[in-house]
């Protein structure tokens, strides 16, 4: 693989991956709807806002595999969640599809599944169970992801990240927490592994509390090289107590699924699947 654009490339992902990323393609190209002012060697830069269409062509041109990660990141209001995650998401496949481009790294997010209960282990092969509007827009580029592969032969691996920094924060980190060379590990896999048609991986790290059963990133080849476990101790000794009369503290979104939340705080565990 040799000319790989990675959207989003000014945010807290993008700046992750151009660091662990750097030198390891010929030419990483960037794409932002900021400026990016510290262009290195082996780096360009695109400026580009994906729900613009008409956009997206040109930082296309000649990629052989596209890292996503453009887009909103947390909860917020419908027209800006539609916007930059299902019209921008779509505009992002369809013009992959135009340019021939065959790979795609998809970041999706636990927040499609945040209201399975902690007590469960979540695999890749699940209903979705968005806890907000954001969760919703993940959940749909999952399905853009599929048919994408399906019917255009376009490769992608969706990522569920749970949390990607520096180190978990807090609690909930422990068990979602992914490192950046973890997650730049998983990307590789998504660019580079043969067999990627369309696949579902968590982007934790080895994680003693997970709540995934990621089976199938360790089957694609994935060796996570970080635990936030060696963090727990620090991390517990500041934790506040929870308020487990909320439903945040019991599901796999935390605070994602208490915004908003109304009614009986227990609906969740009637799900049947
Ligand atoms: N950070 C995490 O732990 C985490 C967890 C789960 C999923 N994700 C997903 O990973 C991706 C990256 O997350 P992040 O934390 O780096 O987010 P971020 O908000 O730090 O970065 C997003 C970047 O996208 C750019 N952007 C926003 N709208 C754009 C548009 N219309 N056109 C072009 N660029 C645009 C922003 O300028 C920003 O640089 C997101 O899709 C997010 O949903 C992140």
């Amino acid at each position: 693989m040799k000319t790989v654009l990675l959207t989003g490339a000014a945010g807290s992902i993008g700046s992750g991956l151009r660091r662990e990323l750097k030198g390891v393609y010929d030419e990483l190209r960037l794409a932002d709807i900021k400026a990016i002012n510290d262009v290195g060697p082996g780096e360009s830069f695109h400026r580009l806002d994906i729900a613009d269409a008409g956009t997206l062509g040109a930082a296309m041109k000649g990629v052989d595999g596209v890292i996503h990660m453009a887009g909103q990141s947390v909860e917020a209001d419908w027209e800006t969640v539609h916007r930059q995650n299902i019209v921008g998401l779509y505009n992002l496949y369809e013009a992959a599809r135009i340019a021939g481009v065959k790979r795609i790294v998809y970041p999706s997010s636990n927040h499609a599944v945040g209201f399975y209960p902690r007590s469960r282990r979540v695999g890749a092969v699940t209903v979705f169970r968005p806890d907000g509007r954001y969760g919703i827009s993940k959940a749909f580029g999952e399905l853009v992801a599929a048919l994408y592969a399906d019917k255009f032969g376009i490769g992608s691996l969706c990522i569920r990240i749970g949390n990607a920094n520096d180190k978990p924060i807090d609690k909930r980190r422990l068990s979602i927490w992914v490192s950046w060379r973890d997650l730049a590990q998983l990307v590789r896999i998504g660019l580079e592994h043969p067999a990627i048609h369309f696949e579902i991986v968590y982007g934790v790290s080895d994680n003693e509390r997970s709540w995934f059963d990621n089976a199938t990133a360790y089957q694609l080849g994935y060796r996570p090289q970080d635990r936030a476990e060696d963090y727990a101790a620090d991390v517990l000794a500041k934790e506040l107590p929870e308020d487990m009369t909320k439903v945040g503290p019991r599901v796999i979104g935390g605070s994602f699924a208490d915004d908003d939340y109304a009614g009986d705080p227990n609906r969740f565990e009637k799900f049947r699947y």
